[in-house]
């Protein structure tokens, strides 16, 4: 029997590994019908490079920017006002916002939630509301699209969308896995699970997953409260050349050496067949700066070739790894 199938793109450290990037590059190979955001809010922010022109998405899936009809899943949580300012921001780059369709269960951002989020002193979160409306959620006491009137032109029921046609999905993560609810360093962590299970919460049963691609950057950032950067020259110096802060706060980035545990354990989690590694070209203008973490000991890797090697005998040899270096 024919059935829909799903590609997943996710982060494999703690966001910002430039998913956007890799997922723009699919949409537009024009293997899909559709693509997904399967979780989060707009506590994501998706910085895509197209046609020498930078935009920069919170909530809408980069489908959009190709003519292809773009899912915010029932698992995502949604600010309707920047939703709909979002939307006119992409309208004026000329693109089809038409093409939404919004999950009928997904849950909704409210000025409450924004407000207890704001207050937030511990976690270091984005204040989108992200946890608190998550939180209401789970309590169900919670909103849905379903109930908010501005909305109902998008809806869908994400079985019929799944399971009454059979359609190419691209399923568009956000976060890393090392920020999942579960499994990340709580309580340092989003507010959702950002592995590939979060896809099947989205309706998707298990064999319909057909490639899980990892996407990770030749080093390491984090964003939020905990201390997570140790001290070396060489930070200031990728935070500057790779562009370090945030999309969706401004804030700088930590940074650290790649870490080939984290990365090995995300890749088994989430069984990624491909695993894209970014900013080589970021990592080449800093001096000496070929090191990553293997069981907690930095290695120095003496050239670049080195490095990709060594992160390649390290990983299971049946993922099949890109090294990808553009800058921006
Ligand atoms: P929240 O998701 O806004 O609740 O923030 C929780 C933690 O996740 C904080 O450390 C945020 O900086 C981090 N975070 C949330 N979204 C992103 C993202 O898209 N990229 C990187 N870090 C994120
Ligand atoms: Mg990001």
């Amino acid at each position: 029997m024919e059935t829909s199938i799903v590609d997943v793109v996710i982060g494999m450290q703690y966001g910002d590994e430039g998913k956007g990037k890799i997922a723009n590059q699919m949409a537009a190979s024009g293997e899909y019908d559709y693509v997904l955001r399967f979780n989060g809010g707009g506590n994501a922010g998706h910085t895509i490079y197209l046609n020498g022109e930078k935009i920069v998405t919170h909530l809408v899936p980069c489908g959009l920017l190709h003519g292809i009809p773009s899912v915010i899943g029932n698992g995502c949580v949604i600010n309707t006002q920047k939703l709909f300012d979002e939307l006119e921001y992409l309208r004026g780059f000329g693109f089809d916002t038409s093409l939404l369709k919004i999950a009928e269960n997904a849950h909704i951002i409210t000025q409450e939630h924004i407000d207890e989020d704001s207050k937030d002193t511990t976690i270091g979160t984005t204040r989108t509301g992200n946890g608190p409306c998550y939180k209401d959620k789970v309590a169900r006491t919670g909103l849905r699209a379903k109930d908010i009137p501005e909305l109902e032109p998008y809806l869908i029921d994400m079985h019929t969308l799944i399971h009454c046609q059979s359609k190419k999905f691209l399923a568009e993560g956000a976060q890393g896995y090392w920020l999942d609810v579960d499994f990340g360093d709580y309580p340092y962590v989003t507010s959702s699970n950002t592995g590939v299970g979060a896809v099947l919460n989205n309706g998707f049963n298990y064999k319909q997953v057909r490639n899980v691609v990892g996407v990770i950057k030749c080093y390491s950032t984090y964003v939020g409260a905990k201390g997570y950067q140790k001290y070396d020259e060489r930070f200031e110096m990728l935070r500057e050349i790779g562009q370090e802060y945030g999309a969706t706060t401004g804030r700088p980035r930590q940074i650290d050496w790649l870490d080939l545990d984290e990365v090995n354990e995300a890749c088994k989690m989430n069984g990624v067949d491909f695993l894209i590694v970014n900013k080589m070209d970021v990592l080449r203008q800093v001096n000496s700066a070929w090191n990553l973490y293997e069981d907690q000991m930095i290695v120095n890797c003496s050239d670049e070739n080195t490095f990709m090697n060594r992160i390649a005998n390290y990983l299971d040899p049946l993922i099949d790894i890109e090294f990808q270096g553009q800058l921006h």
